[in-house]
């Protein structure tokens, strides 16, 4: 087999081209084979499928480029949970906006690795001025904000209690029921004490309890609140959380690793306000920012709040090299090598621009909004609560726990729908976490149909659950 080529300099695109056009039809044919939200029959028939179309993984001798592009990339496709189905919306789990998947070819292409400047010359512009950029938007009244790239809501996290760690020591977390599990990992693997875990009784935390913790324990205090949680959507009091915060001289660390973008919704933005009082923000544009994963971002008020990341490695930013003026980008990250994810990230801000990200946004809520409205006018569904952002949390009128769960995985093995679970007030939820900015009304009418015609076989024949159909 001749060297394969390679994806960048000036034959890269030429080589790319035909391959493209491979991998561009295997997606377009997987898709139509799985035909819905996710493949029906379930991991017993999926595993099977996909392991008998995509082995030997490593042959003796290789079947060159279009043959494993097809193979593989068709595969993946048939076999995929895609979110830009509107029946698939389980989890914060994001369709990139196409836009954004073409700029991380070009990124993939170029490969720029954003651990020192001579392996990302122009991309280590592109990703200061855009952190610095996003960080401006959080905290648009502080001199010098200052934000880094990570994988994600739970990197971003570790390293937000990271930083308070090393700015106090031992610090204490404080944060409600209603936090992610991120935050307690990152605890666990920074050594510090346990969270304090504060009641969230109405799905956020709960203020008097949180003013209590804070007067009983006596040792430097992080309290994490969430602007968009996991199960709910539902935003804590953020400007009350940081008076209290205030009050006790305890920091704030605020994840709005999904309600962050509503800053770019002049419509839904007054819902962060107190966002720009946190020592640190957790931000993840794979979200609801429709970017291909991974697009996360920790912010800071203060550029010197990063110093701490700081690392010397003299093959990458040896100190002749720093004073002559090459840019140290190591501190910028606990990792080495790294993707220029600011580049989709980019490339989405510029084509849409804010009035664009923000319709995006409007548009979401509003489909959240609709299927409430559906969900309240239909006689057997209850809804829990009106949504926040674009999570609507909602179950058959008649069903208990159990049910609610098999009609879950009943949709799943059926291949008809993707949605999650969530726990509140006591009951099991089925939960609908809306991201698809192209969902139309008929959409959801439809996903309502599926669910209540589900329940109904259930309720009437309840050894049906869990099987392909
Ligand atoms: C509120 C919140 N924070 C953090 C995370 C973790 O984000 P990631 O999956 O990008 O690490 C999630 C994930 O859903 C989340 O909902």
């Amino acid at each position: 087999m001749p060297t394969p080529p390679l994806a960048g300099g000036t034959a890269g695109p030429t080589a790319l081209r035909p391959l493209l056009d491979t991998v561009l039809t295997a997606l377009h044919d997987g898709a139509a084979r799985r035909g819905g939200p996710l493949p029906a029959g379930g991991p017993d028939t999926v595993t099977p499928r996909t392991r008998s179309a995509t082995h030997p993984l490593i042959p003796d001798h290789g079947t060159g480029p279009h043959q494993a592009l097809r193979n593989l990339v068709t595969a993946l496709a048939e076999g995929a949970a895609d979110p830009a189905h509107p029946h698939c919306a389980a989890h914060l789990h994001t369709p990139p906006l196409a836009l954004a998947a073409a700029a991380d070819l070009a990124a993939s292409a170029l490969n720029p690795s954003m651990d020192s400047w001579d392996q990302a010359p122009a991309a280590s512009t592109l990703e200061a001025d855009l952190t610095t950029a996003l960080a401006t938007e959080i905290y648009p009244h502080t001199p010098s904000p200052d934000a880094v790239i990570t994988t994600g809501g739970t990197e971003a996290n570790q390293l937000a209690l990271l930083l308070a760690r090393e700015r106090h020591g031992p610090i204490q977390t404080i944060c409600a029921t209603n936090t992610h599990h991120s935050i307690a990992r990152a605890t666990w693997l920074l050594g510090l004490p346990e969270p304090v875990a504060i009641p969230a009784p109405t799905g956020v935390m709960d203020l008097a309890a949180l003013d209590e913790a804070l007067t009983e324990l006596h040792r430097p205090h992080l309290v994490v609140a969430t602007a968009g949680t996991t199960d709910t959507g539902e935003i804590d009091p953020l400007d009350a959380i940081a008076d209290l915060c205030a009050t006790h001289g305890a920091e704030l660390h605020i994840d709005a690793a999904y309600g962050g973008p509503l800053l770019f919704s002049p419509t839904h933005r007054t819902r962060l306000h107190g966002l720009d009082r946190a020592h640190s923000v957790t931000l993840d544009l794979h979200k609801l920012g429709w970017q291909p994963a991974s697009a996360g971002i920790l912010a800071v008020p203060e550029h010197h709040h990063l110093t701490p990341l700081h690392h010397h490695a003299p093959y990458l930013n040896a100190d002749d090299d720093t004073e002559a003026g090459l840019p140290d980008l190591l501190g910028r990250s606990l990792r080495t090598t790294r993707r220029p994810d600011a580049l989709k990230i980019a490339v989405t801000l510029q084509a849409l621009g804010r009035t664009g990200l923000a319709d995006l946004i409007d548009r979401t809520i509003a489909t959240a909004h609709h299927l409430a409205d559906l969900i309240t006018q239909h006689p057997t569904l209850a809804l829990y609560d009106r949504p926040t952002i674009s999570t609507v949390l909602f179950r058959p009128t008649h069903a208990d726990d159990h049910t609610v769960a098999t009609i879950r995985r009943t949709l799943l093995h059926r291949g008809h729908a993707v949605l999650g679970r969530a726990h509140a007030e006591n009951r099991l939820w089925l939960k609908a976490t809306l991201l698809n900015p192209h969902t139309t009304p008929e959409d959801l009418h439809a996903l309502i149909d599926l669910v209540t015609r589900t329940t109904t076989s259930l309720l009437t024949h309840p050894t049906e659950g869990d099987t392909p159909r």
